[in-house]
């Protein structure tokens, strides 16, 4: 009996292919699992036995396996099942030896297996989004927000990106027991785990969200069986908010200005995003709905409603904007007040009908200073923008629009990220995570507050974009 020890999916990925290539079956192979038995000392590759000798191999000769399996492969290598490099290589070994489409044979158990496995982790990196909390503590770089979670399986590695792209502006940590994560603000970095006690537990941050939450928790909305299917216990420990439920629920809620600003940074949409595999398949009608009750920053405060994105479900075009206006805001659909006009014109200029493409914003509610009877657009600020990111990566993921046109600083700051400058990066298409097709142009809302001799220059400029838009879609459409 060959034995391996595997630490990543990489190391099972070389050895595997390796072994396929020398024919050895599953049966003949120990895969020690080196990430749940860090008490034992580590043993050597081939310790109890010698390297298997690679049989000889037409240099020519490549193992064909689907990318299917290979991308399944590595989602289930995060389980903590110790059992799971065994079994992969077993669904590798029959996949190529004459059963290529065991993975759509939905009833064989090797399959149910690898589908429980690969759900669970999907579950437990979706529950990491929504728990992990961060904590402010200063070191000497300033400002760094710490956090501590407890996943059942190692999916640090795969949520880390998330992370990454949620809080690209604040230089982070995210521990658990078994690997830690930091942000710098250029790269991700791995290490060792921490116990608990390495999270700070009582700094201002923590004081101030617990505050926060008593002063906005409403005791009539309490579903303490929703909240414990969604919060398994074990969380509990380390959300500052549940120590607070008793005393919650005895207290009126009392608002603090000072406090809802300073813990504003940390609110996010993540919580209310419907988990997808509880769900499957998730869909905008569904992801729709689940941002009517969002309350994922304090603009829902105010608004009469969400407004979320809206068009064809199957459209290739998504147009960004920055949030609802006054009329959206009132009629619960993006883009029907004087800017969603002027931009209804210019695409209808260009030989286009706004209603064939996917219209929606980057922040889903309105924000707006009072002026009398009037409601002033207020620009929203880049943490509510940050909050409100959830729902428009949600969508983007399920439009998989082929072009995508980011009205103003806002929208492209939310696609590109905080370091676009519209003046320098307007009519410039690129390719971005959410579309091989990206551009920006000035928001139709910013030429009609523009001043006359501004206002010109700004609207033939964006005349000029979405001609450009409008020639590379005809294109599209002609092919
Ligand atoms: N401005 C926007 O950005 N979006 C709307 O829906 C309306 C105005
Ligand atoms: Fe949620 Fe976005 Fe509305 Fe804030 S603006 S409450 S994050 S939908």
């Amino acid at each position: 009996m060959l034995q391996f020890q595997v630490t990543c999916f990489d190391d099972w990925r070389q050895s595997a292919r390796d072994l396929l290539k020398s024919e050895i079956a599953p049966t003949e192979i120990h895969w020690i699992d080196q990430r749940s038995c860090t008490d034992t000392p580590p043993l050597g590759l081939f310790e109890s036995t010698p390297p298997p000798s690679p049989a000889p191999i037409p240099s020519n000769e490549t193992v064909n396996v689907p990318v299917a399996f290979i991308q399944l492969a590595q989602q289930v290598s995060y389980h903590c099942y110790p059992g799971r490099w065994e079994l992969l290589y077993r669904v590798l070994w029959r996949l190529t030896h004459g059963e290529k489409h065991l993975l759509k044979i939905a009833s064989d158990s090797d399959v149910i297996e690898l589908s429980k496995l690969e759900k669970a982790v999907r579950r437990d990196s979706h529950k990491m989004k929504a728990f992990v909390r961060f904590r402010r503590v200063v070191d000497e770089l300033g400002d760094h927000y710490i956090a501590w979670h407890r996943p059942d399986h190692y999916v640090l590695k795969p949520t880390a990106e998330f992370f990454r792209r949620r809080f690209d502006v604040m230089r982070w940590t995210i521990m658990t027991p078994t690997e830690s994560c930091h942000w710098d603000g250029k790269a991700l970095h791995f290490s060792e785990g921490m116990p608990r006690s390495a999270a700070p537990n009582d700094d201002e941050l923590e004081t101030l969200w617990k505050t926060y939450y008593a002063n906005i928790f409403n005791p009539a909305r309490i579903k303490t069986k929703a909240m414990k299917a969604e919060m398994p216990m074990k969380h509990w420990p380390t959300l500052p908010e549940t120590e607070l439920i008793d005393q919650m629920l005895r207290e009126a809620p009392r608002r603090v200005e000072q406090m809802i600003r300073m813990t504003d940074q940390i609110a996010s949409a993540q919580a209310y995003i419907p988990d997808a595999i509880d769900r499957q398949p998730l869909d905008l009608d569904t992801l729709r709905q689940a941002s009517l009750h969002c309350e994922g920053c304090q603009l829902c405060q105010d608004a009469t409603q969400t407004v979320f994105g809206h068009g064809p479900h199957d459209a290739s075009v998504v147009f960004v904007g920055e949030q609802p206006g006054d009329q959206e805001d009132r009629e619960g659909i993006p883009f029907v007040g004087p800017a969603g006009q002027l931009l209804r014109q210019a695409i209808h200029d260009v030989g286009f009908d706004l209603d064939q493409f996917y219209v929606t914003n980057a922040v889903k509610h309105f924000k707006f200073a009072r002026s009398g009877k009037r409601r002033l657009h207020k620009t929203p600020s880049a943490r509510e923008i940050a909050a409100c990111r959830p729902w428009l990566d949600a969508e983007l993921k399920l439009l998989r629009p082929k072009f995508l046109v980011c009205l103003g600083a806002t929208a492209s700051r939310a696609v590109f990220g905080p370091n676009f400058r519209l003046t320098e990066q307007r009519g410039l298409i690129q390719k971005t995570d959410q579309s091989a097709w990206t551009m920006s142009t000035y928001h139709p809302s910013a030429i009609l507050r523009a001043t006359d001799d501004k206002a010109d220059q700004m609207r033939q400029h964006f005349e000029h974009d979405l001609a450009l838009f409008a020639e590379h879609y005809r294109d599209t459409i002609r092919q």
